[in-house]
């Protein structure tokens, strides 16, 4: 069977989706978690889930999130270690905006460690600035399924409803412009950083995120392939 066509078999490690916003890793991470069966961490979902509920953490995340800012280190290295210690991570799982420090990016060593797992992969999204604010000004969400679509490259059938569930989709409140240029800052400013960290330890893998959807998949499939059998 050629290459491409392999099934994406089970994931063994920490798989991280590192790249600028927009970049398509909310969109590849769930595919990939969905063929691997391990579970799809994004801590973006899990803090719009806390403020959605009111709790203490997504009372103090708000407001920096709709600045575009990040959610400081101590509050977001407490929620993935509760995460990631429940059994379904027990075999891997995909990180999707974890770590985005250099201070996350350790400390998520440490933890890896501790619980006997082996170095984490790192697929490293390759973008540039303008079209990510395509894709982030026209992204929209599903309110009850989570499905990510695009107004200008992937738009669902029928306008502001996903075609799996029917749902209302949503556009995101740091999606609008006021808020992009935020957080791409503190993307370079903060989480850059990141590229050389795991290119000097060995773990990072290139992938041109400007293609579509279908060849970005195509890319990782054999990305996480070559993963298979690594230390
Ligand atoms: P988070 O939710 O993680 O957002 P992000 O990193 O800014 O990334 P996005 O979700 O905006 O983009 P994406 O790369 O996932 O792209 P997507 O696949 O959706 O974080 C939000 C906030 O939470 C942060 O600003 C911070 O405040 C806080 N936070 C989260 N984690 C934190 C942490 N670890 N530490 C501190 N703070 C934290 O795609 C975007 C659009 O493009 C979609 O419309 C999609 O359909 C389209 N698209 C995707 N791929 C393609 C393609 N190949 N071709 C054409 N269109 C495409």
């Amino acid at each position: 069977m050629a290459l491409e066509q392999r099934p994406v078999a089970k994931i063994d490690r920490a798989v991280i989706f590192l790249g600028p916003p927009g970049s398509g890793k909310g969109t590849q991470a769930k595919v990939l978690a969905g063929k691997a069966g391990v579970p799809h961490l994004s801590t973006g979902d899990m803090l719009r889930e806390h403020i959605a509920q009111g709790t203490p953490l997504g009372l103090k995340a708000k407001p920096i999130m709709e600045r575009g800012e990040l959610v400081p280190d101590s509050l977001v290295l407490r929620m993935v270690a509760e995460r990631i210690e429940r059994p379904d991570c027990s075999q891997g799982f995909v990180f999707d905006g974890f770590p985005r420090t250099v201070t996350q990016a350790k400390y998520l060593g440490e933890l890896l460690k501790r619980q006997g797992f082996r170095q984490p992969f790192v697929i490293h999204m390759v973008i540039g600035t303008a079209l990510l604010i395509r894709r982030l000004t026209g992204r929209r969400t599903c309110k009850i399924g989570g499905e990510i679509y695009n107004i200008y490259d992937r738009p669902p059938k029928v306008e502001g409803i996903c075609d799996n569930d029917g749902g209302e989709l949503f556009q995101r409140p740091d999606d609008r412009e006021e808020v992009i240029k935020p957080r791409l800052n503190a993307y370079e400013k903060l989480t850059a950083p990141l590229v050389s960290f795991y290119r000097r330890l060995g773990f990072l893998y290139e992938i041109d995120a400007s293609k579509s959807v279908a060849e970005v998949e195509q890319e990782i499939c054999q990305a996480v392939a070559s993963m298979r059998g690594a230390r």
